[in-house]
Order: structure tokens, then C-alpha cells, then sequence
């Protein structure tokens, strides 16, 4: 174990060596239900995942290998466990207990998008990271390694051995309420940041999970919405970022969603489940439901899905009976509990279960403060008014956002319990339904960035302005040297946003301000892109996401300059609502007699009535392979932000492009710091097909970033797969190559391409 610790927590070893020896929590303590004796035959290590998990397939009962595939029943959720295997659990909403006479261990399953999130329910502290957007907008492989490396650690100190996440969902519909916990709407991006932060949790010995399979692109109606979309534009969107995470991780679990895709529930699709991931992508791992999105026993079970979360109504007894009627061969039944098995074999969870300690809280701040500065995206700096400089400034106007007391952060299964409790009150009325405020109720992170602004300048007046009234906000700002606003748009899990705009007034206030004080400062907390009616009016923009709670510190290092801000928008901010491919966004239509609603079998309760259940309905993605910027791209539609966008605090110049074709092209080119600071630059590389292959105008093909002292030039070459240049062959069910000319583009940003070079095929 102690070689395990020190081997692999690449991000703060230091601190966890010391932490861990002067506090003891070396002689950490077992947790239940994960030991294993070493006697068994399947106890072999030499032994292949495979061969070790039929060793104990042969040993297992009907009701056994029927209690591995599913959880403990919605009972256990809403009623105390007193008695039985729950009571180890430590959390009830992602347990199956395992088979202890034979060493298999329970699997302890949490969320873990913005932090370990199911900690909270046995009192653990988690770190509060950053979302999944502010990850992306990084565009850092590295860094989502190390974020895994710290989430693995916290889970393994909680007790829990297999994590639910990460999610990415493409952005196809940036009013999502989920948002904020995926990874963009590029596939290349969303799958190799997901792949590096899953296969650093593998490494880690947790059962890592990629979700929500698939075309899960909105969650109003999630239960009864229908995404029609064409296998295509399916295969080189949505499902080739889930192949990409999936080959760079190893992950040994993919979640399916609630929807249905094309007229069948994901949960009981052939194509995604069967001939897509487990035939095409070649997926061994298990395939595991959405928290009640099983609708069936026999049809889900043929079609592909292994596991039943957090129930029992399809997976339990009827499942059982299903395969004594031999509705349900004994063959799938054994290849439904390989995949569980062979998977916690190969994860490592039977060899080395975890262990009991304290999170080292440290390791996480590092980390979150580092992927919170990282993720920043400044969108505007007119005048160079930032970064302020501490010496010289003499009063500032903070306004709005809480942002006396913290940051916001995101809603739903990925919040992270805020340490020390939300410190803004709801208000009472959302908590009259316990139901929907799990959903409703804004949680900010204890960081309040007024103390990191304070920090900054000690000799300054730095006044603070709730926001509440816009004059008042004015008046202050109009007093102070700089007025930095703190703008925030609250979104969760079960609830899409009501509109791109900013709630609650505060675009009035934003307007307010900047007329009283042009030295305004807007810094967005919000979970994507937001409308900007303003923005010609104030003079700086910051996007921080949702920082997590290190975001005090980090926006303050970066209004003050101590650091570059190197990031990239992972999404498009668009100009109006009525640009996106959906200006009116969809949602279940009011129930009557042509439009009644229906019964499910998942979907009981708490998510249902969240969900806003009702009639079911269709989506329509027309605009099939057109995600995003290829949307914008193709349409002609000016945008506010494109996609790869972000400035720094320096310039950077871009020359010496040279392409070699081949499997693997290498795109070769040299970027210059032409500034006075060190920064980072993301050099972006996107590819222009052949007119014949009938693609959108440009898509993503690599990046890499660079760390450029002043006055630095560095030389790169970054290779480029030729699956980064196929297109799907619908006709062969196969990718192809088209040939003829390509056009490779370099620069900072899918609008700003300096560089092109056209090669053939
Ligand atoms: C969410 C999943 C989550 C699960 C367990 C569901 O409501 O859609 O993303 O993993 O709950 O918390």
C-alpha cells in the first residue's frame, strides 16, 4: 500500500507524504465488506481479468449473480438502513453489495464531476473543484490527470471504489441545465480531457464511468424527451467523444441516460449499447442505468444494459425470473456478471480496496486552485485595464454575486456539500419541497472573493455591494477607482435554464454600474455561455464557471495579474438565443388527452417530479454533425465568443507552418511570446475537409499549450491521427477517408487562424 500512496499521486506527493506520516492516518482502518482474504483461486494476479472473473462465476448462485447487477432498491434511499448489506454502504444511493463469502467486494459508487459529491452523506470532506467547463476551458491533458489522481485519493480515502463521472454530453443545447458539468461541445476536447482524468482514477484502483449515453443534450424532460438524430452525425459527435474517453482511460463503466434516441429508451438500445459500444468500441467494461432510467427487464438486458442503478424493479426479481423462463439466456445473465466482475478486476478494487484516512485537504486546494486559474477565459480587456495593479490602485467597488461570502457552484448529483454550510440562506419558500430544492437551491463555496481582492491591495478601500438595488450599486462604483462586478446564473442537474440571459436583474445592474464607472470589471460565475447586452459598456470581462473553492484566490490572481489567464472557451458564446439550432428550446408539452402521461418504470419520484415529467416529446438535432462553432461556422452566424477564444495578458505570433502527411500528420509551426510577461498560449490545429465529404467548415483536430517565457519562440510539431480526419460512412457502417485536399489551420483561436497549409489524400 505504501509504495501504491507514493507511486502515484503525482499532484501534491510531497504534501501527502508529510501529511500522512505525522498524522498516522497510515494505520488507516479497513472499510467493511471490502476485504479480501487471498485464498481463492481468482486471487491470482497473473491471472487475466477474464480469466479470474469466469473462476468466480462458477462459484456464484442465480441469486447471486442477480444481486450483483443491480442496487439496493428506492426503499433504501428514502427509509433509514437498519439492517442487512445497505448498512455498509456509504452512501445508499450507489451501492451493490458484493459476495463476501468469496471475496467480492461491494461496489461504493459516487459522483465526482465537481468533487467527490456523494461524501457528504457519511460527513467526509471533499474538495469543492472547479465544474467540468472550467476543467475543459483549460484544455490541459495534464492537468485533468492530475484533477483524477485527487479525485481518486479522496475517493479511496472516503471508501468508496468507483466513480460516476465524467460527464460529456456534447453542448448542443448550451440552456442544458447540466451544462456546467460537461466538457464542451468539441468531441476531441470533451473525450481526451475526460480519457486523461479517468485513466489517472483507474491508475488510482476505482472503477471509473463515462456518461450519459447518449444524446442526452438536455435534461428538461429528460425521462420523456426523444433525441432524433442521424447515425452519422451521431458517430462523429456525441459517440466519438465517449470513444475517444473511453480508449484513452480504459474506463470500466458507461452509464446510459434517460432519454430515448431515435424512438428506444438509451438504456434499451441496441445500436448504442450492443453494436456501437460493445462490438464497435470493443467496451468490456459494464454498462450501468442513470439513476431510474431501466424502463425494462427482458428488452434492456438483450439490448445491452448489465446493470440497474439505484433500483431493483427490473434487475431484481424480475430479472431473475426472466432468466428461469430463459426469456433472458443464462449466457447474457453470465456475460452481464463477467462484465461486472472482469471489471473490478481490472480496475484493481478486489486486489487493493481502499482504505479509511483523511482527504489531504491541502492536495486539493492545489489542485483546484490550479484548474480554477488554468480555466478562467478572459473575454475582454479593452485598454489592458487589467491586470490592476496592486500598488497603485487606491479603491475598488466589489458588487454583487454573494461575492462577500463565496462563489456559486453547480446543482443536482454533482454538488459538492459545501464545508462550513451554504452560506447564502435560500430563500424559504424553495425549501418547502425537499424534492425540488435538492435541485433549486443556488450553493455557494465557502471562497468569497472579496477576502482574495482585499488580500491584494491591504492599503486600498475595497467596499462591497450586494447588487440588490442597481442605484446604490452605482453610487458606490461611481466613488471607486474600479468596479468589478460579480455576476452569477445558478444551474443544476433536473431544471434547464429559463434563457441565456443573465437572472435576476442583474444586467440591469451590470448596465448601471458601467455608466457610472467605465473602469468596470464583470467576472461571470455561471455554467456556459451568457448573453452580454453590456458588454460595449463595461471594460473587462473574466469568466471563472464555477471556481470551486480555491476561486477567491484564483480570480484574484488573475484581475492582479500574478497570473496569465491561458484559458480557451471549450463552447461557443453566442449573440441572441435566436442563433442556436433550437431558438425556442423544448420541453414537455402540457398533458391531455392526445398527450397524456406515461407510465414509467424508472423515474420514480424525487427525479420525475424534478424532471417535470410529462407527455413525452421529440428533439430534433437537424443540426446533426453542426455542434457547436460548426454550427456557427457553417450557418455564417456571427457569435459573441468562438469556440478556442480566451486572451491573455500578453500577444503571441504565429509563423513556420509545415504539414507531413501520413497516418499520423504532423503539423509543425513556431509560436512567439511578443510580450513582456511569461504566459501560456493554446495553439489550436483544425482541419477543413474535402467539399465531396459534406462536413461543417472546420473541426478540431489537436492543440497543445505552450509556456513562453517574454520574448520566447518555441518550434512544435503535433501529430495528428488520421481518425482525427475521417468521416463516418453510413452506407459501409465504417469511417472513411475522402480523398482529396485538406486544408490544416493554425492559430489561437476556430476565428483566429494565421496559419494554413493544404495537403492531399
Ligand atoms: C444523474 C447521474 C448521477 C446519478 C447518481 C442521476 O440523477 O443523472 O449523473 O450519476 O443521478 O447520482
Amino acid at each position: 500500500m505504501m509504495e501504491l500512496k507514493f507511486r502515484k499521486h503525482a499532484a501534491c506527493s510531497v504534501a501527502f507524504l508529510l501529511i500522512t506520516l505525522f498524522t498516522g492516518t497510515w494505520a488507516h482502518a479497513q472499510f467493511p465488506g471490502m476485504a479480501q482474504p487471498k485464498h481463492y483461486p481468482w486471487s491470482d494476479t497473473s491471472l487475466s481479468p477474464d480469466v479470474r472473473a469466469d473462476l468466480v462465476i462458477k462459484e456464484l448462485t442465480l441469486d447471486e449473480k442477480i444481486q450483483l447487477l443491480h442496487g439496493m432498491g428506492w426503499q433504501a434511499l428514502f427509509a433509514p438502513v437498519e439492517s442487512g448489506p445497505a448498512t455498509r454502504a456509504v452512501s445508499v444511493l450507489g451501492f451493490i453489495p458484493g459476495v463476501p463469502r468469496l471475496g467480492i467486494p461491494d461496489l461504493q459508487m459516487t459522483d465526482s464531476v465537481e468533487g467527490v459529491s456523494g461524501a457528504g452523506v457519511k460527513g467526509r470532506y471533499a474538495t469543492a473543484l472547479p465544474s467540468g467547463e472550467a476543467m475543459a476551458a483549460a484544455w490541459d491533458p495534464a492537468l485533468s490527470y492530475e484533477i483524477g489522481t485527487m479525485l481518486g485519493h479522496e475517493m479511496r480515502a472516503m471508501g468508496f471504489n468507483m466513480s460516476l463521472g465524467s460527464g460529456i454530453n456534447l453542448i448542443r443545447e448550451p440552456r442544458d441545465g447540466r451544462t456546467f458539468e460537461y466538457k464542451g461541445e468539441d468531441p476531441l476536447l470533451a473525450g481526451t480531457l475526460a480519457g486523461q482524468e479517468l485513466k489517472a482514477e483507474k491508475a488510482l484502483h476505482i472503477i471509473t464511468d463515462v456518461k450519459h449515453y447518449a444524446v442526452n443534450d438536455q435534461d428538461a424532460g429528460r425521462i420523456v424527451v426523444n433525441s432524433i438524430i442521424g447515425k452519422r452525425a451521431m458517430r462523429e459527435s456525441d459517440l466519438l467523444a465517449f470513444q475517444i474517453a473511453l480508449k484513452d482511460s480504459g474506463a470500466g463503466a458507461v452509464m446510459c441516460s434517460y432519454n430515448r434516441i431515435n424512438g428506444t429508451y438509451a438504456c434499451e438500445n441496441p445500436y448504442t449499447l450492443t453494436d456501437v459500444l460493445k462490438k464497435d468500441f470493443d467496451f468490456k467494461g459494464f454498462v450501468v442505468s442513470d439513476w431510474g432510467a431501466t424502463q425494462s427487464t427482458v428488452k434492456a438486458a438483450m439490448a445491452g444494459l448489465d446493470v440497474e442503478m439505484p433500483g431493483n424493479d427490473s434487475f431484481g426479481d424480475p430479472l431473475k425470473k426472466a432468466v428461469e423462463a430463459r426469456e433472458v439466456p443464462l449466457e447474457r445473465l453470465n456475460d452481464m456478471v463477467h462484465r461486472v466482475l472482469r471489471t473490478e478486476f481490472d480496475a484493481g478494487i478486489v486486489d487493493d480496496p481502499p482504505q479509511s484516512e483523511s482527504p489531504n485537504v491541502m492536495c486539493g486546494f492545489e489542485v483546484a486552485q490550479k484548474t480554477a486559474e488554468r480555466g478562467a477565459v478572459l473575454l475582454k480587456n479593452e485598454g489592458d485595464l487589467l491586470p490592476l495593479s496592486a500598488a497603485s490602485i487606491q479603491s475598488i467597488a466589489v458588487i454583487g454575486g454573494h461575492a462577500d461570502v463565496g462563489v456559486m457552484s453547480g446543482g443536482g448529483s454533482s454538488q459538492v456539500s459545501p464545508a462550513g454550510g451554504n452560506p447564502v440562506p435560500p430563500p424559504p419558500e424553495l425549501l418547502k419541497n425537499p424534492l425540488t430544492s435538492f435541485f433549486e437551491v443556488a450553493v455557494y463555496q465557502r471562497s468569497a472573493p472579496l477576502k482574495g481582492i482585499e488580500e491584494k491591495v491591504p492599503h486600498a478601500v475595497v467596499q462591497f455591494d450586494p447588487g440588490t438595488d442597481p442605484a446604490s450599486a452605482a453610487a458606490l462604483a461611481k466613488k471607486s477607482q474600479v468596479a468589478i462586478v460579480f455576476a452569477v446564473q445558478h444551474a443544476s442537474e433536473g431544471m434547464d435554464l429559463k434563457s441565456l440571459s443573465l437572472p435576476d436583474n442583474q444586467d440591469a445592474l451590470i448596465e448601471a454600474v458601467a455608466a457610472a464607472n467605465p473602469r468596470t470589471i464583470v467576472v461571470l460565475e455561471t455554467g456556459g455561455p451568457v448573453l452580454m447586452p453590456w458588454l460595449d459598456k463595461v471594460a473587462a470581462v473574466l469568466e471563472s464557471w464555477y471556481p470551486g473553492i480555491r476561486g477567491s484566490q484564483a480570480i484574484a490572481n488573475l484581475l492582479f495579474g500574478d497570473v496569465n489567464p491561458s484559458g480557451r472557451l471549450p463552447l461557443t458564446f453566442p449573440r441572441s438565443e435566436a442563433d442556436l439550432p433550437r431558438p425556442i428550446h423544448a420541453g414537455p408539452p402540457t398533458p391531455d388527452a392526445d398527450h397524456p402521461v406515461p407510465k414509467l418504470v424508472g423515474a420514480p419520484g424525487m427525479i420525475g417530479m424534478a424532471m417535470g415529467i410529462g407527455p413525452f416529446f421529440d428533439v430534433h438535432y437537424d443540426e446533426g454533425l453542426k455542434v457547436g462553432y460548426k454550427w456557427y461556422d457553417a450557418e455564417k452566424k456571427a457569435v459573441l465568443f468562438p469556440f478556442g477564444f480566451g486572451l491573455s495578458y500578453m500577444t503571441y505570433a504565429y509563423s513556420e507552418l509545415t504539414v507531413k502527411p501520413g497516418d499520423s500528420t504532423a503539423v509543425s509551426f513556431t509560436v512567439k511570446n511578443t510580450g513582456k510577461r511569461a504566459g501560456t498560449e493554446v495553439a489550436q490545429i483544425y482541419a477543413s475537409l474535402p467539399d465531396s465529404a459534406g462536413e461543417p467548415p472546420k473541426r478540431l483536430v489537436g492543440w497543445t499549450r505552450l509556456e513562453l517565457a517574454p520574448g520566447e519562440s518555441k518550434q512544435v510539431s503535433v501529430p495528428v491521427s488520421r481518425d482525427r480526419l475521417t468521416v463516418y460512412d453510413e452506407a459501409s457502417d465504417s469511417w472513411k477517408l475522402v480523398p482529396g485536399s485538406y486544408v490544416l489551420r493554425v492559430g489561437s483561436s476556430s476565428q483566429d487562424l494565421p496559419l494554413q497549409q493544404t495537403i492531399s489524400f
